[in-house]
C-alpha cells in the first residue's frame, strides 16, 4: 500500500478529472450552470489536490514512510466524496451536514500532509 500511495492518489485524481470535465461539458451543452460549484470542487479538490499529494509522494519517497501517510490517505479518500456529495445538498436543500463533515476531513488531510512534510523535511530536502 505505502509503495503505491503516489499511484493511488494520481489514479483517483485522474478519475475526478474525467468526472469534473464531463460535468463541465454537460453544463455547457445543457446551458445550465447550477452545478458550477460542484464542477469546480470536483476539479480542484478531486483532481488538483489528489494530484498534488500523489506527485509529492512521487517526488519525495520519504513522505510515505511517515506514520501519518496512511491516515492522511484514508481521510482524504473518504473526505473528498463525502464533501462533494454534500455540496449539492448544502447548495440546493440547505442541508450542509455532509459538506461540513467532508470539509473537516479534507482539512484534516491537509494538516496531516503538512505535518508529514515538516516531519520529513530533512529527507524531503535531500531529494530536492
Ligand atoms: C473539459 C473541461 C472543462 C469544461 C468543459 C469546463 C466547463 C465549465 C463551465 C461550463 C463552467 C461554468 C461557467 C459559468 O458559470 O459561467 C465552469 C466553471 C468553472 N470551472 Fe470548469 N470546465 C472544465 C475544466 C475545469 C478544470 C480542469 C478546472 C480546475 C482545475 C475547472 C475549474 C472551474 C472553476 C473554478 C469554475 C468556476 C465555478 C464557479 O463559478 O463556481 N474547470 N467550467
Amino acid at each position: 500500500m505505502e509503495k503505491n500511495i503516489d499511484r493511488i492518489f494520481i489514479a483517483i485524481a485522474l478519475a475526478y478529472l474525467v468526472v469534473g470535465m464531463g460535468l463541465g461539458i454537460g453544463m455547457g451543452v445543457a446551458e445550465e450552470f447550477a452545478y458550477a460549484h460542484l464542477h469546480a470542487h470536483i476539479n480542484l479538490v478531486g483532481f488538483v489536490a489528489h494530484a498534488v499529494f500523489g506527485f509529492a509522494h512521487k517526488l519525495w519517497p520519504a513522505l510515505r514512510e511517515s506514520s501519518l501517510a496512511k491516515p492522511q490517505l484514508y481521510v482524504t479518500l473518504v473526505g473528498a466524496p463525502v464533501f462533494l456529495i454534500g455540496l449539492p445538498f448544502a447548495q440546493f436543500h440547505a442541508q450542509p451536514l455532509l459538506a461540513i463533515i467532508g470539509s473537516l476531513m479534507l482539512l484534516a488531510g491537509a494538516v496531516l500532509f503538512f505535518l508529514m512534510f515538516i516531519g520529513k523535511s530533512k529527507q524531503v530536502q535531500s531529494f530536492a
